[in-house]
């Protein structure tokens, strides 16, 4: 069976950079692998108060998608610094320590992409931080910086730039055997 990969941008925006750099990924992933996207829309706001009645259906759908992939692809933008809202929103609602904690032993890959020449160090390293205390397997190497990414869009937002595109892919692949060795390891 092909790995089954769940991809999410942590942007709202209809022509996100990260969301180009995802659809990329999932129209090229490595032979047995199929990435599917998953929209953070949806996702309310955190709220234990929400979460005693059992999860909102958005995010018992994100959950889900996350519980039985095989591994999780975090394509994030970074907002001052950090990660954006939305994204540690959906983080908080799948860490849950009082639901279930779907990142916990998840293998997880995570890159993204800004304008500005440092390409979201600052973001990543947090998304590692929120991943490492919910238990997730993080891939480290290789790591992803898409800086100056407008430069590297067409019009369309279709990713032109060949040396991207490979780094892309070869991650993937990294990520294909991390998945492999974590599997072997529980
Ligand atoms: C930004 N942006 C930004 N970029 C960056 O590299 N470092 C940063 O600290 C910030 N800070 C920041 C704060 C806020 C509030 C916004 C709205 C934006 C720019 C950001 O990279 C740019 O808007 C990207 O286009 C966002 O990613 P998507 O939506 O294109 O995927």
């Amino acid at each position: 069976d092909n790995k089954n990969i769940v991809g999410i941008a942590g942007s709202l925006r209809q022509n996100s950079f990260n969301r180009s750099i995802l659809r990329e990924m999932s129209q090229h992933p490595p032979e047995g692998m199929d990435i599917s996207i998953f929209n953070l829309k949806h996702i309310p706001l955190f709220n234990a108060d929400l979460e005693e009645n059992g999860d909102p259906e958005a995010v018992e759908d994100f959950k889900d998608a996350v519980k039985e992939a095989d591994g999780f692809l975090i394509v994030t933008p970074e907002y001052s610094h950090g990660m954006p809202g939305v994204l540690k929103n959906a983080l908080d609602w799948a860490a849950s320590v009082s639901n279930r904690n779907v990142l916990d032993e998840k293998p997880v890959y995570v890159l993204g992409a800004s304008p500005t020449p440092l390409g979201t160090a600052f973001s990543q390293a947090q998304v590692k931080q929120t991943l490492a205390a919910a238990g997730s397997f993080v891939l480290q190497q290789p790591e992803l910086y898409i800086g100056k990414v407008p430069n590297k869009l067409d019009e369309t937002g279709e990713l032109q730039d060949e040396r991207t595109k490979t780094k892309l892919y070869e991650a993937l692949e990294a990520f294909d055997k991390w998945i492999d060795t974590m599997n072997s390891a529980t």
